[in-house]
């Protein structure tokens, strides 16, 4: 038998096939395979209960006759799992020393970890949208969440196996540019001349722009006038667009670099421009969208707040009154597009919580359209999130009540990070001390980040994200650096193969171990729901296990064996734990 990365699959897996071949049975059964309650083994197979209420069957006995065609087949080396009846027709799963042994053995580099993980999404072409910034404005703390939750979800579903696009669906094409335009002439501004901090002067004119229209409200026709101009071709206000949007792009690959953001094509709002009118055509035809009030809208009778006879109307509008496309008809440009140019059979949108409506609205009418056309719809699914809070439990801002800039927050989290690694570690040099900086600042400030239940709001706190103990990126860093002294120590290559190691058997070595094999479920559980704190939760636990291991096991005994098998415990640890930290976007560090 071979050792299988994923126990549960392939218990699952092994279980139907037998099924179909077992009296009683046949098709469609499904062993529902879950963990188990740690006394009674390491999984449960409980399908056996509904199937045989459905069909009228005696679940007792339907699970003994399944239970001896499984100890039957080659699927279930009794040396390895032990297989047992348990209550009125669950099948028991315990995993061996052996076993569990043979999987240190088998899974030991990154290489290996990701050739199991990758049946999980097995080259599904998934297009993943963020983070989607708006062009012409700096990036503020709301920004955090889109780059650090969808470079952490990227980087899962692409370790997993997904043939992934991220695709950076930039707001490029808003009602903003007939103001900041407005501004920008008015002012006779040069924005070649604007130097180092260009986005910073967009950001400011747009700001004066707008207030300005307040106080003068007939500014508002000549900026709408602009606005029409851009959306027409009209060539001096498209020259001064593609300036704003490269000032822009300049600006974000910046950020980009510093928090690991990476982005495979940026198809801004404007790429879709001239894809619109097949989606008023398209929609029309079928007779999913129509006329109201001069607008093109779509209603969904089956939702109560989407529907024509709600007293408060919120149809999805895919058209302006005046003609001009928005949002709305834009995603649904998107959505076909990335259909026919890359055959998305996935898109996974990140945006925050305010944003469900739109997605929902977004997912039913593709959901009709696509159905009527005949398109092969694919999954969608919106991934979002909650606020970050400050300790007064409101929105996070500076004192004076402003957004916060993220080049701020990030330079804040690196000066945080630079004075507590000072302090544990005052004689090592300065330029390592900037590095390990470095890498706890931001990975602290992502860690807290992705840590949290995403849908929920969370408080910021420096002192707790950036604490050595707790659920954080300093405790986690701090663990792989300690095992990395342990290496150091015995002069042995953490990535070396580890020979002469006998097998497991401590109660703690066992746990640690099995806690090792439990990557894959995290994996597995993080990827259903795209929820990274279920992947941290689990290193956070790993840390825990190596910690009780550690204290209860001395790893530098006088056998050799013993030794060499704790090395490897240790060994297996560090991998997973770089790992993960490596998909949650967080670098490991050597030592601290
Ligand atoms: N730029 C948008 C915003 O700032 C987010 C775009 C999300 N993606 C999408 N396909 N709608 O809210």
């Amino acid at each position: 038998m071979k050792v299988w990365f994923n126990p549960s699959k392939a218990i699952e897996s092994a279980l139907s096939t037998i099924a179909t071949e077992t009296e009683g049975f046949g098709l469609g059964f499904e062993p529902g395979v879950r963990p188990a309650d740690p006394r009674f083994g390491d999984y449960q197979a409980n399908g056996v209960l509904g199937f045989a209420k459905r069909n009228k069957a005696n679940p007792r006995q339907l699970a003994q006759r399944l239970l001896e065609a499984a100890q039957a087949s080659d699927s279930f080396d009794p040396a390895l799992v032990e297989l047992s009846l348990a209550g009125p027709g669950f099948i028991n799963f315990k995993l061996t020393s052996a076993f569990i042994w043979q999987w240190q053995l088998a899974f030991s580099k990154v290489e290996d970890f990701q050739s199991g993980a990758k049946e999980l999404k097995h080259g599904r072409k998934v297009v993943i949208d963020y983070p989607s910034a708006n062009t012409a404005k700096q990036a503020h703390i709301g920004h955090l969440r889109p780059m650090v939750i969808g470079q952490a979800i990227a980087r899962l579903l692409d370790f997993c196996g997904a043939d992934l696009i991220r695709d950076n669906h930039i707001g490029d094409w808003g009602t903003n540019f007939g103001t900041l335009i407005m501004k920008i002439k008015r002012d006779q501004i040069d924005l070649s001349q604007l130097g180092e901090d260009a986005l910073v002067t967009l950001d400011q004119l747009y700001k004066d722009g707008s207030a300005l229209e307040v106080e003068q409200p007939e500014l508002r026709d000549i900026s709408r006038n602009e606005l029409v101009l851009l959306q027409n071709g009209d060539a001096s206000n498209t020259a001064l667009w593609d300036q704003i949007v490269e000032i822009s792009k300049v600006a974000f690959e910046k950020l980009f670099v510093q928090m690991g953001v990476e982005v495979d094509i940026t198809l801004g709002e404007s790429f879709y421009r001239d894809k619109v009118q097949r989606i008023y055509d398209e929609l029309s035809e079928i007779g999913l969208a129509e006329e109201s009030d001069g607008a093109l809208v779509v209603w969904h009778d089956e939702v109560k707040k989407f529907a024509r006879n709600n007293e408060r109307p919120f149809p999805f509008n895919i058209r302006k009154k005046d003609g001009a496309s928005n949002y709305a008809s834009t995603d649904l440009a998107t959505v076909l597009y990335r259909l026919e140019a890359f055959q998305a059979e996935e898109i996974v949108y990140l945006t925050d919580a305010r944003q469900q409506d739109h997605f929902q609205q977004l997912f039913l009418t593709t959901e009709k359209w696509f159905k009527a056309k005949g398109y092969a719809k694919p999954q969608m699914s919106h991934v979002y999130w909650g606020t970050i809070l400050g300790a007064d439990k409101k929105p996070f801002k500076t004192k004076s009540g402003e957004s916060i800039k993220l080049q701020e927050l990030l330079d804040e989290a690196r000066k945080r990070a630079f004075d507590v690694v000072t302090e544990k570690n005052p004689d090592l040099d300065k330029a390592e001390r900037v590095e390990i900086a470095e890498s706890v600042g931001i990975g602290a400030l992502k860690y807290a980040d992705l840590s949290s239940n995403r849908t929920q709001d969370y408080v910021f706190s420096w002192e707790r994200l950036l604490s050595f103990e707790g659920n954080t990126a300093p405790y986690l860093l701090y663990a792989v650096a300690r095992i990395n002294s342990i290496f150091r120590k015995v002069g042995v290559d953490p990535e070396a193969p580890i020979e002469g190691a006998s097998q497991a058997e401590t109660e703690a070595e066992l746990a640690l171990a099995r806690k090792i094999m439990g990557f894959v479920t995290a994996l597995e559980l993080t990827l259903s729901d795209l929820r990274p704190h279920f992947l941290c939760t689990y290193l956070y636990e790993l840390a825990g296990a190596y910690s009780s291991f550690y204290n209860a096991d001395k790893v530098m005994v006088d056998d050799d064996a013993v030794k060499a098998r704790r090395l490897l415990l240790c060994a297996r640890t560090r991998t997973v734990l770089m790992t993960g930290l490596d998909l949650l976007g967080i670098k490991p560090l050597e030592r601290m």
